[in-house]
Formats: C-alpha cells, structure tokens, sequence
C-alpha cells in the first residue's frame, strides 16, 4: 500500500534511508523535515514495514525531490515507479506544475525509471557527488505535470 507519510514514520524512513544510501540521515532529520507543511513523503508500507518512500519539498509551484529510495530486497519490482506515479498524481491535483530532481548520471537505474515516467534531462552539475560516488557529475531532471 502506498501512503502519505508524517513524522510518526520519522523512524522507519530512516532506516531504509541508511540501509540504501549507507551514511544515512537520521531520524531526527526526517522528523525535522516531515514536520514542515512543505515536506511532502510517500511510503510503500507492507504490514507496517516501509519498504521504499520519496520525500519532496513543494515551494509555490514547483516541487524537488530531496531523496528517492527502495530497499534493496524490494527493488526492480515496480515498487519504486508504483510510489512516483502515487506522488504525480497528488502533486497534480495540488496544481504543483513541474518536478526537479537530481540523480548521479552514473544512476542508470534511477535515470531509466525517471525518463520512463517522462522525466528529461535539462542540465548537469560537474563534480556534484564529491568523494560520495564514482560518478560525480549530477544529472539535474525535469517533469512537467502541468503548462
Ligand atoms: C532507483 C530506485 C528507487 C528504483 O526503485 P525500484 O523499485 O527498483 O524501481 P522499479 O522496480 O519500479 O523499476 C522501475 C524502472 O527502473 C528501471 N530499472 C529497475 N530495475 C532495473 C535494473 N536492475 N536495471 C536497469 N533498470 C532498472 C527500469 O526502467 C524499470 O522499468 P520497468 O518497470 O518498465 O521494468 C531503487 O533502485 C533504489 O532505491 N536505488 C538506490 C537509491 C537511489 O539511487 N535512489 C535514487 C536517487 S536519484
């Protein structure tokens, strides 16, 4: 099941943020950020575990996504496109009219599933990943839910 999430899953999307990104932020972090109305997460949540979320931040218009991930046991079976097209449908019904992301463009994974979704690239950024990746350049994307 797909749902919204809030800072009671502060936890949990902390965990799998560290076990798919190694280093990572901790739950006070996503608590900080879930108790913001501008910080917007979605969760793919199986009997109380959460297997993959994204969480955005919408200012005015527009929308970023700040991190994106799956559970590496749960990956490559829709999950991850099941939670993105969850978030472009709420996001279009808040009239939010583009989404910017940010991806390593060594992330062939990720950069297939966002350009399948209709994603396109529109800049890089050199050296954005530093000593964090092997590919350090930054592919910066775009969708554009509405005109
Ligand atoms: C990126 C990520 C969230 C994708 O989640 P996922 O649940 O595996 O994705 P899905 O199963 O929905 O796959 C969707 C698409 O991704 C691509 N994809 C998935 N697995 C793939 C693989 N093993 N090799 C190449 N492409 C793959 C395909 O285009 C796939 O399309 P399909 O549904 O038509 O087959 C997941 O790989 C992940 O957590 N990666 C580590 C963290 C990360 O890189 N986050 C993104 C930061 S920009």
């Amino acid at each position: 099941m797909i749902r919204q999430i809030s800072e009671k899953d502060s936890g949990a999307v902390a965990e799998v943020h560290g076990r798919c990104f190694g280093s990572g932020w901790s739950e006070r972090c996503f608590r900080d950020l879930l108790t913001q109305d501008v910080y917007i997460g979605f969760a793919d949540v199986d009997n109380d575990t959460v297997r993959g979320f994204v969480l955005i931040q919408i200012v005015l218009d527009e929308a970023e996504m700040i991190t994106f991930c799956v559970l590496p046991e749960f990956r490559s079976c829709g999950l991850g496109r099941s939670i993105l097209t969850e978030l472009t449908v709420y996001l279009a019904h808040r009239r939010v009219k583009k989404i910017f992301l940010e991806a390593s463009e060594g992330n062939l994974r990720a950069i297939r599933l966002y350009e399948s979704l209709g994603f396109e690239r529109i800049s890089r950024r050199s050296d954005y990943y530093r000593a964090e990746q092997k590919s350090k350049d930054a592919l910066v994307m775009l969708l554009r839910l509405l005109p």
